[in-house]
């Protein structure tokens, strides 16, 4: 088994190459003075696994192209098994033609893979409209979770703490921690107007005055849906707000947005490189791939 990345994830790559006493060969990537791709494998891939650990974040479009150069490269090359490990999969939100003539992006993203890739593994997707990732994916595709690596992190870190999702969606997060950590969760409503426009409410009353609010969400992207999270948490007199991604996009001024609306702490797993990562999803990634060396 050889362990590489295209440039993201590198820290991950290297300990579960560690982990697994396995080499850690990074790729060669860079541009003809034209522009073109550049890439290169600097060991031997014949009859090998070949593991890509690669987020595609930073760069989710270059990621992807990247991936599958690399990918078809290594078939090339004689490669018995490809397998993607991305902690962060992008394009899964556009999973609908919300306008007409819209990419589904998310459909054509995992077309690309099925064509190039043999089996994906990644953490916390974005499933919305799906059920599963079969939906998208037909070769084998595995959904792993951050929850238990979040759950022990508000565990060690945190007391007197209620879990908040700021929608739906983030419910499964959040049910399942404050399960995990003897806490109480609470649910808003979100509704969005547009991608940088939402407003919350909350549906499932718990009182929060006085505590210590965790916001847990899959994605913080602009920041808006956790600010608003977290001004209706102020105003409910929460003692502090915490805020959780498991994937920290952080696109425009979303730091300062989250800290304005009273955000006290922000952590992120490392889903995506980040200064606000302090979980670490790697045990979750080696138990995975420790199952089929
Ligand atoms: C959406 O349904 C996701 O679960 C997140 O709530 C959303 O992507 C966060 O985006 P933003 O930070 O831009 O509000």
């Amino acid at each position: 088994m050889i362990i590489t990345s295209c440039g993201n994830s590198i820290d991950i790559a290297k300990e579960i190459a560690k982990k697994l006493k396995k080499k850690f060969s990074p790729l060669t990537i860079s541009s003809f003075p034209d522009g073109d791709i550049y890439l290169r494998f600097n060991t031997d891939v014949k009859n090998k696994k070949v593991v890509i650990v690669q987020s595609f974040q930073p760069n989710s479009d270059m990621s992807l192209f990247d991936i599958i150069f690399a990918a078809e490269t290594a078939k090339d090359l004689g490669a018995k098994k490809v397998v993607l490990v991305a902690p962060y999969l992008a394009y899964m939100r556009q999973d609908k033609r919300f306008n007409s003539g819209e990419a589904i992006s998310s459909r054509i993203m995992a077309k690309l893979l099925n064509n190039s890739i043999d089996k994906i593994i990644t953490i916390d997707p974005h499933i919305h409209r799906y059920k599963s990732l079969k939906d998208i994916f037909t070769i084998s595709a595995v959904k792993l979770t951050a929850n238990p690596v979040i759950a022990e992190f508000i565990k060690k870190k945190m007391k007197d703490v209620v879990i908040m999702g700021p929608d739906w969606e983030s419910y499964q997060w959040a049910e399942v921690i404050a399960k995990q950590i003897g806490a109480e969760a609470t649910v808003l409503k979100k509704t969005r107007f547009s991608s940088r426009h939402v407003t919350e409410k909350m549906i499932k009353p718990v009182s929060i005055e006085g505590k210590n609010v965790v916001i847990v969400d899959d994605i913080i992207s602009t920041g808006h849906t956790i600010a608003e999270a977290a001004k209706k948490a102020k105003k409910m007199k929460a003692k502090s707000v915490t805020a959780i991604g498991v994937h920290g996009l952080f696109v425009e001024n979303a730091i300062d947005k989250l800290k304005k609306a009273g955000v006290d702490r922000i952590f992120t797993t490392n889903c995506i490189e980040h200064p606000t990562n302090k979980i670490d999803i790697t045990p979750i990634l080696l138990k995975e791939l420790k199952k089929n060396q």
